[in-house]
């Protein structure tokens, strides 16, 4: 009877832990399909150009960061191009967005999403 119980309760786990699992991984793929970058559709020599000329200069060559200048090398294209919308937008999210703002506003949506892959894969 004991034994029953136990083995009652522990199916009910199981099928609660499938049931988040699979409603967690749902919100994701909706998530991802919104923001993705279709990465092998980008001009990633036109990303170069506007990196050496409007970005190199505070993030580094090889985006490595300095200082204030946070590292860029490390993060994901989707990351990369929401934070550039949001400065674009001019919305301050750090100490430092007002230095961002000016070089982001230049960027067009087709910029921001070579820029974002470029910059995520350029310097593995
Ligand atoms: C004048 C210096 C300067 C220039 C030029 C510049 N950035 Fe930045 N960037 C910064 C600073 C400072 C921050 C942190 C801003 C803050 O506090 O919100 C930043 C933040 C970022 C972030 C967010 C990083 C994070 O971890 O959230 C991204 C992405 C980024 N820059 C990309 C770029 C790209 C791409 C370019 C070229 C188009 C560029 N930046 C040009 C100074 C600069």
């Amino acid at each position: 009877m004991v034994k029953r119980h136990v083995l009652t309760s522990l199916m009910i786990l199981l099928g609660v832990l499938a049931w988040t699992n699979s409603y967690g991984s749902n919100l994701a793929r909706a998530d991802e399909t919104e923001t993705a970058i279709a990465t092998d559709d980008v001009d990633l020599e036109a990303a170069e150009k506007i990196f050496k000329k409007s970005c190199r200069a505070c993030h580094g060559n090889k985006a490595q960061g300095a200082a204030s200048y946070p590292k860029l090398s490390h993060l994901e294209p989707d990351y990369i191009a929401e934070k550039l919308e949001i400065y674009r937008s001019g919305e301050k999210i750090g100490p430092n967005s007002i230095l961002m703002i000016q070089p982001a506003k230049k960027l067009s949506d087709e910029d921001i999403a070579n820029i974002s892959v470029y910059v995520a894969t350029a310097f593995d």
